[in-house]
């Protein structure tokens, strides 16, 4: 069988951010044997450049409660997210918040001492009549404090980690059950099988497919891409937020919390246009609505500096004590990317790629599944996906700002929790099938063997440019047509890369290539996706198809590797226990 060592576990997640280490928590704790695998290490996973806050109806702050945080979410998906798992998520998210407070998080407090909540776009009291304040916060760096709570807490519980290894591909046996994964070590090249009675993905978002993104360079997709190799279907692909503070040129986010914390976004004429979008939430619309007035202000030349190509966010306003306090490390971005001081000056920021909701199509308990025999949702065995590589789906069409650490935290806990109640230390590893390795071996060979050929960054830069310029804030059928066709010449390209330095040892370029397959996959998936959705819903936004079409497009779409096609799913407008919320116009 391959030859490759083999290592077994009860479990094995891939991906040591927010998802991944909620998970592992409470399998460790549990007692189940556990690896985490990491191409980094822990605390560096891309959750720690989250800022803002996360989601829960504490009502610490003013009166709010679940049932109006799970109108909002649903609201802000466009009516495409799942409401069994909206419902399952908000009336949750105060227990997950408590939790990870009781687990050590360091979140900003009132002078009560209850959490800091502070406003964020799109979540309103009373479903939709006024912004209330519902996002945790720890300063402006609520990620970076809740990953390292997570990594503390799994050191505590004797999680195993594989610091700065990759995974490659998912082991799939002839019914179709995952067994575990092929993994590289970085450091040395070495390849070996890690057998599990469950493998979870948590490899977080592919914002790396675009050129201007907020994501980490670490976000490549290679959980999406292991899953299309393994014949899974990618869900919902054609929905990407744009996060509508990026810093203009840098791509580097700028938290929606200093427009929670009071700052405003102006045109060159000094207006707050986004009174004359969303006259209700005004800058406290959702992310989809803000980003697509900014850019629309920007293409009627009313953008600021000497292109006329970004807006300006203000909030020299809030004063130095509030931004000091509140807003730390805001003032430090902006100082070093944008070299402004954002106590006296404005911050130029354009709308910039940021969060992927579609994914891994997963059920509540964090199951892959997939269609088979006329059943939508069918679960693959051994195989779970977590955070942002899954869509479960709460955010639908468009994500609310905070619900991101929300769906980490409730999701990896429920998954984790799913598993331990498999009782799988009584249950004994399959065997593995004799082909086991044979794919990864396939992609390793295929590197090691190319002569001459592309070069992976050039490559890569392509798909970046493709993607960025097909596939940006306004679509239309011709501009994502062409798009198709120059990601599809893209992929022969992807088959010609060959990588100069070959030696095994701490070879990036290697990993590189690697992740250029992950790439390529979930460029082609977002694509094609995106091309055959003729509607406006969330952030697809079609200047072709201006309206949402509930009659043809209220229902998911499953991306295949094979053949390259699309087929679609029901939504689920279902919740588990309240009335459902029926589709309806969407303003802010
Ligand atoms: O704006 C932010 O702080 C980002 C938060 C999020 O994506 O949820």
């Amino acid at each position: 069988m391959s030859g490759l060592p083999v290592r077994k576990f009860d479990a094995i997640v891939i991906g040591a951010g927010g998802s991944g280490m909620r998970a592992s928590l409470q399998l460790a704790e549990a007692g189940l044997s556990v690896a985490v695998l990491s191409k980094v290490f822990p605390t560096r996973s891309h959750t720690v450049a989250a800022q803002g806050g996360i989601g829960a109806s504490l009502g610490n702050m003013a009166e709010d409660n679940w049932l109006w945080h799970m109108y909002d979410t649903i609201k802000g998906s466009d009516w495409l997210g799942d409401q069994d798992a909206i419902e399952y998520m908000c009336k949750m998210a105060p227990q997950v918040v408590y939790e990870l407070e009781h687990f050590g998080m360091p979140f900003d407090r009132n002078a009560d001492g209850t959490i800091y909540q502070r406003p964020f776009g799109g979540h309103m009291a009373n479903f939709g009549e006024k912004p209330v304040q519902r996002a945790c916060a720890a300063a402006d760096r609520t990620g970076h404090a809740m990953l390292h709570t997570l990594y503390q807490r799994n050191v505590r519980a004797r999680t195993q980690f594989f610091v700065e290894w990759m995974a490659l591909d998912l082991v799939r046996d002839a019914d179709g059950d995952v067994l575990g994964v092929t993994a590289l070590e970085m450091e040395t090249g070495e390849v070996m099988l890690l057998q599990a009675k469950a493998t979870m993905l948590a490899t977080g978002g592919a914002g790396r497919i675009f050129a201007a993104s907020t994501n980490a360079f670490i976000n490549t997709g290679d959980g999406l891409g292991m899953a299309a190799r393994a014949g899974i279907p990618l869900e919902d692909m054609e929905f990407w937020q744009f996060h509508p503070t990026g810093v203009a040129g840098a791509g580097v986010l700028i938290t929606e919390g200093v427009r929670g914390e009071g700052g405003i976004l102006l045109n060159c004429n000094g207006e707050r246009f986004m009174e004359r979008y969303a006259p209700n939430a005004k800058d406290l619309a959702s992310r989809d609505v803000v980003s697509r007035s900014m850019d629309q202000e920007i293409k009627e030349g009313r953008g600021c500096g000497p292109d006329k190509d970004y807006v300006l966010l203000k909030l020299d306003h809030l004063g130095p004590e509030v931004i000091m306090k509140r807003l730390p490390s805001i003032r430090e971005i902006a100082l070093k990317f944008a070299n402004v001081d954002c106590i006296k000056e404005p911050i130029p920021v354009v709308p910039t790629i940021h969060y992927q909701m579609g994914g891994i199509p997963t059920n509540i308990h964090g199951q892959v599944v997939a269609p088979k025999n006329s059943e939508p949702n069918e679960v693959v065995h051994g195989l779970y996906a977590v955070g942002e590589c899954a869509c479960v789906s709460v955010h639908g069409a468009n994500r609310l700002g905070t619900n991101s650490l929300l769906d980490l935290l409730v999701f990896g806990r429920a998954a984790g929790n799913f598993i331990v109640d498999q009782a799988l230390k009584t249950k004994a590893h399959k065997t593995l099938p004799k082909d086991a390795g044979d794919r990864a071996l396939a992609r390793l060979a295929r590197l090691d063997g190319a002569a001459s050929g592309e070069s992976v960054p050039v490559v890569a830069n392509d798909i970046r440019k493709a993607m960025q310029a097909h596939c940006g804030v306004f679509r239309n059928q011709q501009l994502l047509d062409e798009g198709v066709r120059k990601i599809t010449e893209l992929e022969q390209r992807v088959q010609r890369i060959a990588i100069r330095d070959k030696s095994r040892t701490f070879n990036t370029a290697r990993v590189e290539a690697l992740e250029l397959d992950n790439l390529i996959e979930t460029a082609k998936a977002t694509i094609v996706s995106a091309a055959a959705r003729r509607e406006s819903r969330g952030a697809q936004a079609r200047s072709d198809y201006p309206d949402r079409d509930d009659t043809n497009f209220l229902k998911h779409t499953l991306w295949y590797r094979s053949g390259n096609r699309v087929e679609y799913k029901p939504v689920n407008l279902k919740p588990l226990s309240v009335e459902a919320f029926p589709p309806k116009a969407r303003t802010y």
